[in-house]
């Protein structure tokens, strides 16, 4: 078993990651609280296929639990099925001397954990993510919220979890496209810090990389608790997890939500800059094609179609854009990453590299 320690002071905690967690989550919970009670939010599909297995594990140790389930998907993570979690919460009793576990992918964390954070001005909460974005990045950080009609997690807050219950074979059952979706994020890891990563995900493919997700979790999961102890309130170096995302945001807004998936966007978008950014000599030789390969290994886009002018528009609208400047994170190397200010109408050329350059 692996752990990893946030250190937020009064509100530190661990992150526990081994296969096969899952069916001893009850003992853990139950070494962090005395409460009776656990509501347990979920969506249908993660209910469906592991919410027994929890739910016996959890009475076993003597718990009664409130299974809370939503329909999957990115757009139920709104104010609409936000109140009727409340509700739902409220008639299971639930108190503030309870627990609530959200248990499922990104979605289900970031609206339990808001949910958590609010309802009774804020519930205990563990987090035990099911798919590859929720274990290596959105269980951990504390970042909560909904999606609102104007725009993705325009509502949330900062909140804590107590503990983080990581159970990498959980990750069998995930479709394909949430394997490569989420190996965006992980291969972002090994670019912006840790070499060693990188060098193992060369090595693996997403048929291969099963035996390995324990090591590659704890990893990802340090990279981002070392980031975030630093600057929990991601006002400063925390913005290097952004590495890719200025251009993969504008990807995913151009082709319309949901024709490239986040990590397509961001894949994309890590492999379009690098190659600027190595045709400018920032980034060392050789790093664009050791990057591109790894993406193909693992069904990741390396490029788009679109030209820069049909991109731009759709980074103006990016929180990394004050006033007329903007930070690019760019690569030295590989494992190495570095802040760039620019000014914003120099954006054009750093989106991707001409032919003559
Ligand atoms: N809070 C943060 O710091 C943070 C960071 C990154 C992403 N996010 C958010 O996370 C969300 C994306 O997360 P996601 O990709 O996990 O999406 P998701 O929660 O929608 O899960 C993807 C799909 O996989 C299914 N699923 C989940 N676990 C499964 C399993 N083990 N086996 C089979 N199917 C499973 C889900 O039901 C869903 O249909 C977005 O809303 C994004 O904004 C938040
Ligand atoms: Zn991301």
């Amino acid at each position: 078993m692996k752990h990893i320690h946030i250190d937020l002071g009064k509100d530190s905690y661990d992150i526990h990651i081994e296969n096969g967690l899952l069916d001893r989550a009850g003992e853990f919970i139950r070494n962090m609280t005395k409460s009776r009670t656990l509501a347990v939010i979920s969506d249908t599909t993660v209910d469906s296929l592991y919410g027994d297995r929890l739910e016996r594990s959890l009475t076993g140790e003597g718990f009664r639990v409130h299974r809370i389930v939503f329909p999957a998907g990115e757009e139920h993570k709104c104010a609409s099925s936000l109140l009727t979690l409340y509700q739902q919460l409220s008639d299971a009793g639930v108190t503030r001397s309870d627990y609530i576990i959200a248990f499922g992918g990104g979605v289900v964390g970031d609206l339990g954990g808001f949910a958590a954070a609010t309802f009774l001005r804020g519930i205990p909460f563990i987090q035990i993510p099911t798919t590859i974005i929720a274990q290596v990045d959105s269980s951990v950080g504390g970042k909560v919220g909904i999606d609102l009609p104007s725009g993705k997690n325009q509502a949330g807050s900062f909140y804590q979890p107590k503990g983080v219950l990581i159970d990498p074979e959980l990750l069998r059952s995930l479709p394909v496209r949430f394997i490569h979706d989420g190996m965006g994020e992980v291969i972002k890891y090994g670019c912006i810090h840790d070499v060693k990563l990188f060098e193992l995900l060369e090595t693996l493919n997403d048929k291969t990389i099963f035996p390995y997700w324990e090591e590659i979790i704890e990893r990802c999961c340090t990279s981002k608790a070392r980031l975030v102890e630093r600057d929990v309130l991601d006002l400063g170096e925390r913005m290097m997890l952004n590495f890719g995302h200025t251009i993969g945001h504008a990807i995913e807004g151009c082709y319309g939500f949901g024709h490239y998936t986040h990590g397509e966007g961001v894949a994309a978008g890590m492999s379009m800059l690098t190659g600027v950014t190595e045709a400018m000599g920032l980034t060392e030789a050789g790093t664009t094609a050791r990057l591109r390969k790894v993406l193909e290994q693992y069904g990741l886009p390396v490029d788009v179609t679109a030209s820069a002018e049909e991109l731009l528009p759709y980074i103006s609208n990016d929180k990394k854009m004050r006033g007329n400047h903007m930070t690019l994170i760019i690569l030295k190397a590989i494992g190495q990453c570095r802040l760039l200010p620019l000014a914003a109408e120099d954006l054009p050329k750093y989106i991707r590299k001409r032919e003559n350059q």
